[in-house]
């Protein structure tokens, strides 16, 4: 029955609708009220090993990637060990150093992503240690790493992911409490993330509600012909997420830049013909990201701002989309789901293919 598409007219849209469901699954049974902590047995990895690294590194693929970037962010934020992300497809052609004290963590929905699966073959000769975060069980990933979190998001069908990244965010959320809690992150702040995993499956189902709302907005982006879209820090990654569903599927040209490197070059481009979907949370930044949003608009670009409702936009003549606020952490899990209804019903008012977009293949298994 995963496999029907269930009266819907696409497998991306049946696939966004079950996000509630399927991030629920992801988290069952390894949340730890007691110990303030997320309990990852398939990592097969001991508290002790787990402690000793003293790096972190991510690898995967297109939006995979762009997800292991939250997932490094989110390990730096909670348990302060120095991680970052890498497109497996560049790390396989450069001679990476390998180091013993570095946790490599493999990203893939398919499992059978061949430029990842060479990262993961790679390290292994070198004697480092990887584990996977992967959707597909059985697959060759899979079995290939030393141990994982396995993501039931269940099968995805639509070339376009969607709820396989927002299980694999989840996951990462997962991982960074783990190893925060192994190191030096309080029960309290253990609690605070935990809680708030937690609540995202109804936050999600939330975002889901607004449709008719973001309908309106996606119709607008369907009739521009560049879009940019922004973010910063723990947004940069939603932005990236959110320019390649669009390309995607509604082949509308969008690029994702930090909101930061703006007045550093692709202002230039900004005109009446441009939109502009700014991620804009209510976090530390917000003064900032308002400032460049005001930026935007004097320029005469549109824009339309994925935010909090706690936001104060100034009066800005923007189109806002508001989304439930979980901890500045996870937030960006939720800021993600707007970008895929915008890049979905852009298609549909566009008339393509969507779960089968020109050139793609669901899962890249050649070089
Ligand atoms: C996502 O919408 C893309 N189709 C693509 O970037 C994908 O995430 C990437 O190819 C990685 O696939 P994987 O997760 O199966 O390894």
């Amino acid at each position: 029955a995963e496999w029907e598409l269930t009266g819907h007219q696409h497998y991306m849209y049946k696939e966004m609708l079950e996000q509630p469901e399927k991030a629920a699954a992801v988290i069952r049974g390894r949340l730890d009220d007691r110990f303030a902590t997320a309990r990852l047995n398939g990592l097969n990895l001991t508290p002790k090993e787990l402690r000793a690294f003293r790096r972190v590194k991510i690898l995967g693929c297109g939006s995979a990637y762009y997800v292991g970037q939250i997932g490094a962010q989110l390990i730096e934020d909670l348990a302060r060990i120095p991680a970052d992300a890498e497109a497996a497809s560049e790390f396989r052609y450069r001679n990476p150093i390998i180091e013993p004290d570095t946790l490599y963590v493999v990203v893939s929905q398919s499992g059978e992503t061949a430029d990842t699966a060479f990262a993961v073959s790679e390290i292994k000769r070198k004697g480092g240690t990887v584990v996977g975060v992967v959707n597909a069980v059985g697959s060759t990933i899979a079995r290939e790493v030393h141990g994982g979190i396995y993501l039931h998001a269940g099968p995805e069908i639509a070339v376009a992911s969607t709820k396989a990244l927002t299980n694999m965010a989840m996951a990462f959320g997962m991982l960074a409490l783990h190893l925060g809690r192994l190191r030096d992150l309080s029960f309290a702040d253990g609690e605070r993330i935990l809680t708030a995993l937690k609540r995202i499956p109804d936050q999600i189902q939330a975002v889901l509600d607004d449709e008719a709302h973001i309908i309106d907005l996606a119709k607008r982006l369907a009739k521009t012909q560049n879009a940019f879209y922004i973010g910063r820090v723990r947004q940069y990654p939603v932005a990236r997420e959110g320019a390649q569903k669009l390309k995607e599927i509604s082949y509308v040209h969008a690029e994702a830049y930090p909101t930061s490197e703006l007045k550093h070059g692709p202002l230039a481009l900004i005109d009446p013909s441009m939109m502009t979907v700014a991620v804009v949370p209510d976090d530390e930044l917000t003064d900032r990201n308002v400032g460049a949003v005001q930026q935007v608009l004097a320029r005469g670009g549109e824009v339309i701002a994925i935010t909090h409702a706690s936001v104060d936009l100034q009066g800005l003549d923007v189109a806002r989309i508001d989304v439930p606020k979980s901890e500045p952490e996870l937030d960006p899990i939720l800021l993600i789901i707007p970008t895929q209804l915008l890049a979905y019903h852009a298609a549909l008012t566009l008339g393509y293919d969507i779960d089968k977009p020109r050139n793609l293949a669901k899962s890249v298994t050649v070089e």
